[in-house]
């Protein structure tokens, strides 16, 4: 099987002054993700890679450059699915974290359960010897200026749904092994405590070898109405090719539930789609040795992958 990788950066409004940082930060993700599984990775190890590298980067809301709660905190959610066995670990309402997917990962493969929340996943990110780290690290300048906006007696809520960023990988190793990450700050000014599609699995993020892996972006109390992630999984049990599945699904959330969102999807022959209903989603894939990248609908850069990691060093 040749290896595939697919990463988003979060569906939703991205201004123009940060869209060619988050070209980039999706191309690095894919770029390092298809790194592990040409070095014979497996699908789990490449997922993780490509989601901490878009936890490091502010652009993204996850890890550091996450959203803040209405207490000007962050609240973080991830998930990980292994597409052989079904087996998944996930963590919410966690803080002081710099890779929750890292822990989400220590979940699936050092406990019994599948989501640790809040207090427990900190005494077990402890117990794993994850180190804590200062809140402050994981918060910018932007995330505290949009919290304080937010706060303003004038503020339409409607504002909180604008910015739906959320970062997420899919891919296919040489052994046909499927995964999925998925990790999010949530939702800006959200309630404390509050827990979104990411942490859930099939919302945020769905992977079984029968059919494939899927992670989602996007409103999360949408997502989770319509279970997106394993929704998408079921059409394409049902023959639709990986981009039928995700523009049916996505026509779906928004005509039922009025949501709007994005995903990614790899299939169990290495066909990949990144779809989104919002207007802009930053996406990168990298297959057959070629990077393909953008943010809005219809486009399209293609690099092979030496070109691509010779220009990373000036930018993509
Ligand atoms: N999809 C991210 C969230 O709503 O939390």
């Amino acid at each position: 099987m040749k290896p595939v990788i697919v990463v988003h950066g979060g569906a939703g409004r991205i201004f123009k002054e940060r869209e060619e940082g988050c070209r980039a930060g999706v191309a690095r993700a894919a770029l390092r993700g298809y790194a592990v599984l040409k070095q014979g990775g497996s699908a789990v190890d490449a997922v993780e890679e490509a989601v901490r590298s878009m936890e490091d980067d502010s652009h993204f809301n996850a890890g550091c450059g996450s959203v803040l709660n209405e207490k000007g905190e962050v609240e973080m959610d991830a998930i990980i699915m292994d597409g052989k066995n079904l087996d998944s670990g996930a963590v919410s309402a966690v803080k002081c974290i710099a890779n929750p997917i890292k822990l989400a990962r220590l979940v699936m493969e050092k406990t019994k359960h599948m989501l640790l929340t809040d207090h427990g996943a900190h005494l077990f990110a402890q117990a794993m010897g994850i180190p804590e780290i200062p809140g402050e690290k994981l918060i910018t300048e932007r995330s505290r200026e949009r919290w304080k906006k937010n706060l303003e007696p004038d503020s339409n809520p409607e504002e909180f749904q604008k910015d739906l960023g959320t970062v997420g990988a899919v891919a296919i190793d040489s052994e046909g092994n499927v995964a999925c990450a998925t990790s999010t700050g949530g939702l800006s000014n959200k309630m404390i405590g509050r827990v979104g599609d990411t942490a859930c699995i099939g919302s945020g993020g769905y992977a079984d070898n029968h059919s494939g892996a899927t992670s989602t972006t996007g409103h999360g109390e949408s997502i989770m109405k319509v279970v997106l992630a394993r929704l998408i999984l079921y059409h394409m049990e049902q023959g639709m090719s990986p981009e039928v599945a995700a523009d049916t699904a996505l026509d779906y959330m928004k005509t039922r539930v009025g949501g709007l969102g994005g995903v990614i999807v790899v299939n169990k022959t290495g066909e990949w789609a990144a779809r989104f209903s919002t207007k802009q989603m930053s996406w990168a894939t990298v297959k057959d040795d070629n990077l393909h990248y953008g943010i809005y609908a219809g486009e399209k850069h293609i690099k092979s992958v030496d070109e691509a990691l010779a220009s990373e060093r000036e930018g993509f």
